[in-house]
């Protein structure tokens, strides 16, 4: 039977009782993989119907061991980003920022206008370089106007209309 298949989605959406993180982790990696988006909260299975699926077992061991390479040198935090700002600015340091989109409630934790004006007066006072990329929209223009703009257009991995590209600014305080 092919690994990729309904019946593993099925498989890989129910948490066991007194799962290992072992099993966690393979659960997470088969819904990244195998789901649109790879939207893990609430996923749809990817199906294919011309080309064959995209996950493929024997190629699982040289995945993880670049997943392992790469992260082999590289701390992970999971903060509010006042925080991660406040701990690690520096004047070498460089941030990238990818808040919310604006206008967009497309996560479990969302930016409200009153954020993204708070988060736009914290920046002013960035000892480091940042890069903070955001959809264009005139609204994001005019709250961080103090800073230099870029825009750029692009194809998303994951989107509906084929061929679309979508317009962002790429908003930094330093010049390319
Ligand atoms: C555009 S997504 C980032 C996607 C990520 N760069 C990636 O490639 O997977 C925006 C993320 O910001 C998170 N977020 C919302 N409020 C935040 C806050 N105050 N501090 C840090 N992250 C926040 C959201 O939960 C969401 O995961």
């Amino acid at each position: 039977m092919d690994f990729s298949s309904l019946f593993a989605y099925s498989w890989a959406t129910r948490r066991l009782r007194d799962e290992t993180d072992i099993q966690r982790a393979a659960r997470h990696l088969y819904l990244l993989r195998n789901c649109f988006a790879s939207l893990v909260r609430n996923p749809v299975y990817h199906r294919n119907v011309i080309q064959p699926p995209s996950f493929n077992l024997e190629s699982l061991p040289e995945l993880i061991e670049k997943a392992h390479k790469r992260l082999e040198r590289v701390q992970l935090e999971c903060a509010p980003y006042e925080e991660i700002l406040r701990r690690f600015d520096r004047p070498t340091t460089l941030f990238y920022l990818d808040p919310p989109y604006w206008g967009r409630k497309l996560y479990r934790h969302n930016f409200s206008e009153a954020d993204f004006e708070k988060l736009a007066e914290r920046l002013v006072n960035v000892r480091g370089k940042f890069i903070l990329s955001l959809n264009d929209v005139p609204e994001v223009r005019a709250l961080f106007a103090s800073f230099h703009i870029e825009q750029v257009e692009l194809h998303y991995t994951s989107q509906k209309a084929a061929g679309r590209r979508y317009k962002e600014v790429v908003i930094t305080n330093f010049r390319r």
